[in-house]
């Protein structure tokens, strides 16, 4: 089993150089460490760097090799399980077709195909995670009305709101997967944690720039103890939101308070 000092001796190992990061990770990568050990090690580092430019780069980087990881353990523990059940209840139900038991073979075929369905909604999901194929189609703004728009009506007793004074051709081309992205984590924040009832996300070009802002009335959280705990227990998207606005030229805010409420805002001059 590998001890604490494992993860941050990889870590250590990690050069980044700016402006064109090239991040060096140990022979082997990520992939021999338990989830959690390097998630604390990640955490570690950046709360010891965080003024640090470099290591603040590593730290990201390797968030990003944490979420492939997930999503390995998605495909091989969620779809590599459905095609196994997939396949076997097939192979049942050509075995009862031999036995010309015709009936209990057409039950097992229909809840293949139940199955299968289900399989090929985890595979879309999925590769909406990876490359969100909505904005390639549909453009920034309509996927934006349409994320809020699905969880609007798959989260009960919420109401998701999108108001956008914005077209298209108005958004750079590079800023578009990134405000998809802060909208999707920040949506997805105040779902989870902060059990919002609320939420409005507004997109507006205003005299300081293109404007991002994601507001919930969920329950709130101490940034400040958030932004400087060591032992604090979260993940990386706050960190991942501001990084990935920073890295575009824009200026990232989170407000909030245990009293409730929580306004996440990026602003890019365009
Ligand atoms: N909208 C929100 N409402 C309440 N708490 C929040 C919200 N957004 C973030 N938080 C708090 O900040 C923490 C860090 O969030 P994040 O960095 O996205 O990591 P994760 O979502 O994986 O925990 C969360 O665990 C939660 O305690
Ligand atoms: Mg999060």
């Amino acid at each position: 089993m590998l001890g604490r000092a494992q993860p941050d001796a990889a870590l250590s190992h990690a050069h980044t150089v700016f402006g064109g990061p090239m991040i060096a990770l140990p022979p082997g990568g990520l992939r021999n460490m338990k989830w959690r050990e390097v998630m604390d090690a990640v955490r570690r580092r950046v709360f010891a760097a965080r003024h640090d430019r470099k290591d603040f780069g590593a730290a990201v980087v390797i968030g990003r090799e944490l979420e492939r990881k997930r999503i390995t353990s998605e495909l091989h523990d969620g779809l590599g399980q459905a095609l196994t059940l997939i396949k076997l209840t097939i192979e049942d139900a050509r075995i009862r077709l031999r036995g010309g038991r015709t009936l209990e073979a057409r039950e097992l075929l229909d809840a293949a195909v139940i199955r299968i369905c289900e399989a090929i909604g985890d595979v879309r999901q999925i590769c909406n995670e990876l490359n969100p194929v909505l904005l390639e189609r549909l453009g920034l703004v309509a996927s934006l009305a349409s994320l809020c728009a699905r969880v609007d009506e798959r989260v009960e007793n919420l109401s998701v709101r999108f108001d956008c004074g914005v077209q298209d051709a108005e958004v750079p081309g590079n800023l578009r997967a990134d405000i998809f992205r802060v909208a999707q984590e920040a949506l997805t924040n105040a779902l989870r944690h902060g059990s919002a009832k609320t939420i409005d996300v507004r997109l507006h070009c205003t005299e300081h720039g293109l404007s991002l802002a994601i507001e919930d009335d969920g329950v709130g959280f101490d940034t400040l103890c958030t932004a400087t705990d060591p032992d604090f227990d979260g993940g990386l998207g706050l960190i991942g939101m501001k990084h990935r606005v920073e890295a575009a030229g824009g200026t990232f805010v989170v407000q909030s308070s245990v009293t409730g409420g929580t306004l996440v805002s990026a602003i890019w001059s365009v």
